[in-house]
């Protein structure tokens, strides 16, 4: 590891397999805890290319069997104005491909309601839901987000009113440069009272959004990702050495050990 990425909230892995790895535990014990103190836990997902390795390994019969899916209660970090049938829908997505297969009851999934003509209603009607759910302030149990190649996270781009300091939890968003621009995103304010927040960042095209992040001075109008620190909750930054441009024997034996086996 580099100096300038020696963080204590970074766990670096050798393969981006690993960095899934290492992911679907963090979530298991986040998941664990939280049924076990709570009796359910809430969750808030990410769409994206990253974490679809990582979907596709918590769909496998042992993931299947390993979590408490019953007990979990869904939400999604940002979501696109395009009907679930459309692949561009991470909720329709993630319903497809994890939700369904390991049988998590509907009525304790969240979708983001982007079909709505009236996105500043469906804005609040999301936050009405998450206030309702989960209490005020509503605590995420786990929020698993990705990093774009600008900086971005759930839909907080660069430059975006989005950015402000709120005290709103979710609102609308316009992303810049992608096909279908709308979008609803939970606001960095609504993230920071997560119990934990995981980013899963893997890949060499991330490499200078990890470095102008976790490094670069604090500048969150350009890294809007700079703007997700926890209150009370733990954050974790789970990168593989693509993403944070170091060779692989730059991991240290302790983060390069095998996991438990998945
Ligand atoms: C989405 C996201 C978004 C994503 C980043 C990274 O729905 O697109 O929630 O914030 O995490 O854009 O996307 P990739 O994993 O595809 O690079």
């Amino acid at each position: 590891m580099t100096d300038d990425l020696d963080d204590a909230r970074v766990l670096l892995c050798r393969t981006a397999t690993e960095a899934v790895n290492r992911t679907a535990q963090k979530l298991e014990a986040a998941v664990c805890a939280a049924v076990a103190a709570r009796g359910h836990a809430a969750i808030a997902l990410s769409g994206g290319s990253t974490p679809r390795p990582l979907y596709d390994l918590l769909a496998t019969p042992a993931w299947k069997s390993r979590l408490p899916w019953q007990q979990l209660w869904v939400f999604f970090a940002d979501e696109r104005a395009v009907p679930h049938s459309s692949s561009e829908s991470n909720g329709g997505t993630i319903l497809r491909q994890l939700l369904v297969p390991n049988g998590v009851p509907m009525t304790q999934v969240n979708f983001m309601p982007t079909a709505s003509f009236d996105i500043a209603g469906a804005a609040s009607d999301y936050e009405a839901t998450l206030r309702k759910k989960l209490g005020d302030p509503p605590r995420f149990d786990f929020v698993l987000l990705g990093l774009g190649d600008d900086g971005h996270t759930a839909s907080l781009f660069p430059g975006s009113s989005v950015l402000a300091p709120t005290a709103r939890l979710v609102l609308p968003s316009i992303a810049p440069h992608a096909a279908t621009k709308q979008r609803l995103t939970l606001t960095a304010t609504a993230i920071n009272y997560a119990r934990e927040v995981v980013f899963l960042v893997t890949g060499a095209a991330k490499r200078d959004a990890v470095h102008g992040t976790l490094a670069g001075p604090d500048v969150p109008a350009r890294y809007p990702a700079q703007l997700i620190e926890p209150a009370d909750g733990t954050l974790t930054w789970i990168l593989d050495v693509a993403a944070a441009g170091v060779p692989p024997d730059a991991v240290g034996f302790a983060s390069a050990e095998t996991p438990p086996a998945a």
